[in-house]
């Protein structure tokens, strides 16, 4: 049977805290432990045939955790561009960026540019990391563009506004960390998206268990509102 591959799939990749907790360890080594999970889920994505990997970096709510955490985070997304840049060429990722640009460091903000743009000519699977982002926080600053120039709008004109603008909905959510909620990511683009709940922590996740999730969704039909299933992708 041929797999219905999905075209957008978006992570939340949850638990690396707790993963560290339960060996012992600090938060931070379940961070740094989720960060080398990137690499191989992102090519396994590719592999399949998937054109857009959206993951869940640092959320508008994530400067709620101690300031200490929060360096650890910005710090290691800056030391993951500059090690990883190498793979990311030669592997033809696209890497884009999605959040405030406002708040995060601005040592960070000029090596996500600069792979921005190192990179923008790729097209293997692009690549989205969502820093600084909340998916209320991007419909607000939509709206406030949009006040500047409409009195009245359509959906098109919302979803050209966001942050999202150049990715298409999203087909598939995957949540690792055993919790079952959205927690404020793509609101506007995960109006019809399939949900995947997974249990295990981030760290754990296998491109294995990406394939296997990427079954289950295959098997699934979507009717985005129909009776008959609609052939969306
Ligand atoms: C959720 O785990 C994870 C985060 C808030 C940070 C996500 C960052 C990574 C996975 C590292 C990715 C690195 C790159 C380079 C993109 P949590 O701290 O909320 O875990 P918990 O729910 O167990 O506390």
């Amino acid at each position: 049977m041929d797999l219905n591959v999905p075209k957008h799939i978006a992570i939340i990749m949850d638990g690396n805290g707790r993963w560290a907790q339960e060996k012992g360890k600090s938060r931070f080594y379940g961070h740094y432990a989720g960060a080398e999970v990137v690499e191989p889920i992102t090519l396994k994505a590719k592999e399949l045939g998937v054109s857009y990997l959206t993951l869940f970096a640092f959320s508008t709510e994530n400067w709620k955790r101690p300031r200490e955490e929060i360096d650890v985070l910005f710090k290691l997304f800056k030391e993951y561009l500059i090690r990883k840049e190498e793979s990311i060429l030669k592997n033809g990722i696209k890497m884009k960026f999605i959040g405030r640009k406002d708040r995060i460091p601005k040592d960070l903000l000029q090596y996500m540019e600069d792979i921005e743009q190192k990179t923008r000519k790729n097209s293997s699977i692009i690549l989205t990391l969502a820093v600084d982002y909340g998916g209320l926080d991007d419909i607000t600053r939509a709206f406030n563009k949009l006040l500047k120039e409409k009195n009245e709008v359509t959906q098109e004109d919302i979803k050209k506004a966001l942050d999202t603008c150049f990715l298409p909905a999203v087909d598939l959510l995957i949540r690792t960390g055993n919790e079952k909620r959205i927690s404020n990511f793509l609101l506007w683009d995960l109006a019809y998206a399939e949900l995947f709940f997974c249990e295990k922590y981030w760290p754990d996740f296998t491109p294995e268990d990406l394939c296997m999730i990427v079954e289950d969704f295959s098997k699934r039909k979507r009717r985005f509102g129909a009776v008959q299933p609609v052939d969306m992708i």
